[in-house]
């Protein structure tokens, strides 16, 4: 029987601090286990984080720390192209063609630009506003069928498809046009505050998990948690807070929603959140060691990024010679 082609999977983090649990759990995970049925590129995106200013010396640590990062939540170099984006220049160009082919009043739609130039009100730069450009880019070069992200890049995605079939509409068949793969636990919220989306720019601490958090200081911030004033642990329409907890802990433990409420009935909140906070602690043990493993082997991880940018740069280089054939580049 013929094989089945297996589809291609690209996703991106940015390099703007240690993991959430919300990007752990909404988007690396995920990307770990996805990597054993598809052909997977992750990369580190650094050039979008440029976007905001970030200090030189302490960037290009916080680049490399990241990549551990990713090989310590299990995305792994010998099954994934592991890569850091500024290593593969065709980003960088297929982005600024993909530029001069999104109509302003797209950009202009985009609510993580609106939220990220209200909270950089000092800052809103041209690469703020085409970001969706070059993300657009990194996953056209590698032709991706699916894009393992939480929601809050939804509506990139579209974007993304909206400028590929534009573009394959003009020049003809170009881009794969991918598909949004979005996790159960597409929107882990703070803990602080849980209608909005856990972040490291929560202005309150304990509103954010990261995967390298102490034991102690995780369960300390989820005994700390915002709930509701009622006693029972059970998902259900405006129980913001337990619902989170409670996705949190199905997603650590494996265990069910009704599972969870009937362990939990007649208990109080606090032997609940006492619960999450050591299983998220002992879910996120093995990661911290493996990273603190992976740091003390600057190295191995030189190997692996080099390696991750010749095979990546070796499949993008396919896709950007065709589309500056297409339209219309003289060849070199
Ligand atoms: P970034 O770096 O903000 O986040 C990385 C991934 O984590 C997901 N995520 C969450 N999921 C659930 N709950 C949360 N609280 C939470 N917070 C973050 C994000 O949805 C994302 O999947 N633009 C992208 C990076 C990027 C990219 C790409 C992604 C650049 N190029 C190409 C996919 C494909 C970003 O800023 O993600």
């Amino acid at each position: 029987m013929e094989e089945q082609k297996k589809k291609v999977i690209l996703s991106g983090i940015q390099p703007t601090g240690v993991f959430t649990l919300g990007n752990y759990l909404g988007a690396v995970r995920n990307w770990a286990q996805m990597q054993e049925d598809f052909h997977s590129a992750y990369m580190i995106a650094d050039l979008h984080a440029l976007t905001v200013r970030q200090e030189p010396a302490d960037f290009r640590k916080r680049i490399l720390s990241c990549y551990a990062l990713l090989l310590a939540c299990g995305v792994d170099p010998d099954k994934s192209v592991v890569f850091i984006q500024s290593h593969v220049p065709a980003h960088s160009q297929l982005g600024w063609v993909l530029a001069c082919n999104t109509q302003f009043g797209e950009l202009s739609r985009m609510t993580q630009f609106k939220d990220k130039a209200a909270q950089h009100a000092d800052n809103i730069n041209a690469g703020l506003f085409t970001y969706p450009s070059l993300m657009a880019a990194d996953i056209l070069l590698y032709q991706a069928d699916l894009v393992p992200v939480g929601v809050d890049q939804k509506q990139h995605l579209e974007l993304t498809r909206d400028v590929a079939s534009r573009f394959n509409g003009i020049y003809g068949q170009t881009f794969t046009l991918p598909e949004p793969y979005i996790a159960k636990e597409a929107k882990i919220m703070s803990l602080a505050d849980p209608t909005k989306k856990m972040s490291k720019s929560d202005p309150n601490p304990n509103g954010c998990i990261t995967i390298l958090d102490e034991p102690g200081a995780i369960v300390k911030k989820f005994k700390r948690a915002v709930t509701d004033s009622e006693m029972e642990v059970c998902y259900r329409e405006g129980k913001d807070g337990i619902n989170n907890l409670m996705t949190i802990y199905a997603a650590v433990t494996g265990l069910t929603m009704e599972q969870i409420a009937a362990d939990f009935a007649g208990k109080g909140y606090g032997d609940f959140k006492a619960a999450v906070g050591e299983a998220v602690a002992e879910h996120l043990r093995p990661v911290r060691e493996r990273y603190a493993d992976l740091m003390n082997n600057k190295d191995y991880l030189t190997e692996c990024y080099r390696k991750g940018a010749e095979q990546a740069a070796n499949i993008s280089r396919r896709t950007m010679e065709k589309v500056y054939k297409k339209v219309g580049l003289l060849a070199k």
